[in-house]
């Protein structure tokens, strides 16, 4: 049996890298499997987030899940803290994660920085709580963009200790799947970047809720260089490449499909294109997002629902978990 599970964490606006690299997919998904997505709370609040902020962050990705197509019907659609056992799961599996292995994680040198000695505990330990969130559910496969690729080679690591320890086969093994034209979206601004929320300018990134003006603007005003084509050349042209990308992407053809299609066209005619696509394509999950974020009592019962189904397909797994360890049982 296949199941899914996936996280997106409830801070500033989801982007485009968030809905190519990952929520697009989960919607292919719950059709043929068994998926969990969750919004991450407990993951957000590694780092200082501001408490209406944060909650008000939550019904917005929920919301994005489903103006993106994920149906409560077919899917489990949950908050992380609303599954205590995620928290305790994580704590066990700490107890089998050396430190070594943590600090190899570049997502927690470049969050950390030069400030080392100030970050705090759960930085270092999130990916514990990633890997945490994967097994609990026993998931076998776990859609991602390129960059939590190291995070889930991780989580692949510990269920292996964990099993090996007790000599039993408890955890599947999870396969990251990273694939398809758009699993590292690139920076508006800066082609070597990736697109984030973190990201101090708002050109850098499509936001889900930007209307078709703003998308408008942000594609013409994004990045490329004096070549006058559109040809694919990620490490001389790497911003070109990157809306080639995100084009193909948006319209399911291949790299090679969206340049044999604009082999006479010139740069701006394609980026005039890529606009008229990205606005068709994203409007109407912004506008059903806006729509969704007003009827907030219909959100929160969503994510409540979920997180009972998520709680019953936890329940036996953490009991299982607990049986190996030898922890008291009630
Ligand atoms: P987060 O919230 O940063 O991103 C959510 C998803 O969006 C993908 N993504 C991108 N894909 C392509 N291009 C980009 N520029 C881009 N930016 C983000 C991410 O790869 C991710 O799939 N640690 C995770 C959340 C998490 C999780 C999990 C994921 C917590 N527990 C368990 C999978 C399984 C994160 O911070 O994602």
């Amino acid at each position: 049996m296949k199941r899914v599970f996936s996280g997106v964490q409830p801070t500033g606006n989801l982007h485009l890298g968030n809905y190519l690299g990952a929520i697009r997919r989960f919607v292919e998904l719950q059709n043929d499997f068994d998926c969990l997505y969750c919004i991450v709370d407990l993951h957000a609040i590694t780092v200082p987030q501001d408490p209406a902020e944060l909650l008000r962050a939550a019904r917005e990705v929920t919301a994005g899940f489903l103006a993106a197509g994920l149906k409560p019907e077919r899917c489990i659609i949950f908050n992380q803290s609303q599954v205590r056992e995620h928290g305790h799961l994580a704590w066990i599996l700490n107890c089998f994660t050396p430190l070594g292995w943590l600090n190899r994680m570049t997502q927690f040198k470049e969050k950390a920085g030069k400030s080392r000695e100030e970050a705090v505990l759960g930085l270092y330990a999130y990916p514990v709580l990633m890997a945490a969130d994967v097994l609990l559910y026993k998931t076998t496969h776990v859609p991602v963009g390129e960059d939590q690729k190291q995070h889930l080679e991780l989580a692949r690591d510990i269920a292996g200790a964990f099993n090996r320890r007790y000599g039993i086969d408890l955890f599947p093994l999870p396969e990251p799947m990273i694939t398809g034209a758009a699993t590292r979206v690139m920076s508006l601004r800066d082609g070597t970047a990736k697109m984030s929320k973190s990201d101090p300018s708002d050109y850098s990134r499509i936001n889900l809720t930007d209307g078709p003006d703003v998308i408008a603007k942000k594609f013409q005003k994004a990045r490329t260089d004096s070549e006058p084509g559109v040809g694919y050349d990620p490490e001389r042209r790497p911003e070109a490449a990157n809306l080639i990308n995100i084009y193909a992407a948006l319209a399911g053809l291949t790299r090679d499909e969206v340049c044999a299609r604009f082999a006479d066209a010139q740069f701006s005619a394609f980026k005039r294109a890529l606009t008229d696509l990205a606005v068709e394509t994203l409007g109407p999950v912004g506008n059903e997002m806006k729509r969704l974020m007003a009827d907030s009592g219909h959100v929160d019962g969503i994510l409540r629902a979920g997180a009972e189904r998520a709680s019953a397909l936890a329940q036996p797994i953490i009991a299982e978990v607990e049986r190996a360890v030898g922890l008291h049982q009630p």
